[in-house]
């Protein structure tokens, strides 16, 4: 039997603050497509069904599993993924500083999901509880088991002072990847303040 041509869409968007294009199938997973398409390889995937999380990109500012959306559907959408969150030479979050200093990165594949789930949370809920980060978290599953050291990097993330102006990333570039924060142990600048939802 004749196999039928797969149709093919080019989708446009805003990816981390920068206008991108590619084609994919109307099946092709959002996941897929930025991995494959726009090289955004901070997209891990892991269980593709919705539940691990590690997936977990923000679209429109509210943070969602890209394993379960279809690319088509985030033609002309602004599109986030950890890259975005800072560039290669450009100050990390004090999320991800928080994160590097507690060795909550672990083996780091469930990283980037938690991360823009976490930048979504505290956005959000700026200072949460501890039980309101573990009730957040319990939308990832983290293989090396290491919750106890993601907790502690989040709530002190939450805990940073809000004593700088918002920051912006790469100059030209659109990105905004949040207050830019020291790589050391002084953070004196806050999280981003990006609006998302989870
Ligand atoms: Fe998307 Fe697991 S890969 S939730
Ligand atoms: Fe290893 Fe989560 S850090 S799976």
């Amino acid at each position: 039997m004749k196999k039928l041509p797969h149709a093919l869409h080019t989708i446009a968007l805003r990816l981390n603050g920068i206008e991108r294009t590619g084609e994919c199938e109307p099946r092709t997973l959002l996941s897929d497509f930025l991995r494959y398409r726009l090289g955004a390889t901070g997209v891990h995937v892991g269980c593709e069904h919705g539940v691990c999380g590690a997936c977990t990109v923000s679209i429109d500012g509210i943070a969602q599993r890209s394993c379960l959306t279809l690319a088509v559907t985030t033609e002309g959408r602004d599109v986030r993924t950890v890259e975005g969150l800072a560039r290669t030479g450009s100050p990390l979050s004090a999320l991800q500083v928080s994160f590097r200093r507690h060795h909550a990165l672990q083996c780091g594949f469930c990283t980037p999901g938690i991360l823009m789930s976490c930048t979504d949370f505290l956005a959000r809920v700026p200072d949460p509880s501890e039980s309101q980060v573990r009730e957040m978290l319990s939308g990832h599953l983290c293989r090396c088991t290491g919750y106890t050291n993601i907790v502690t990097a989040i709530l002190e993330a939450a805990a940073i002072p809000e004593t700088a102006p918002a920051a912006e990333a790469t100059a030209g570039s659109g990105v905004t990847t949040g207050p830019a924060v020291a790589a050391g142990p002084e953070i004196t600048m806050r999280r981003s303040d990006t609006p998302t939802d989870v």
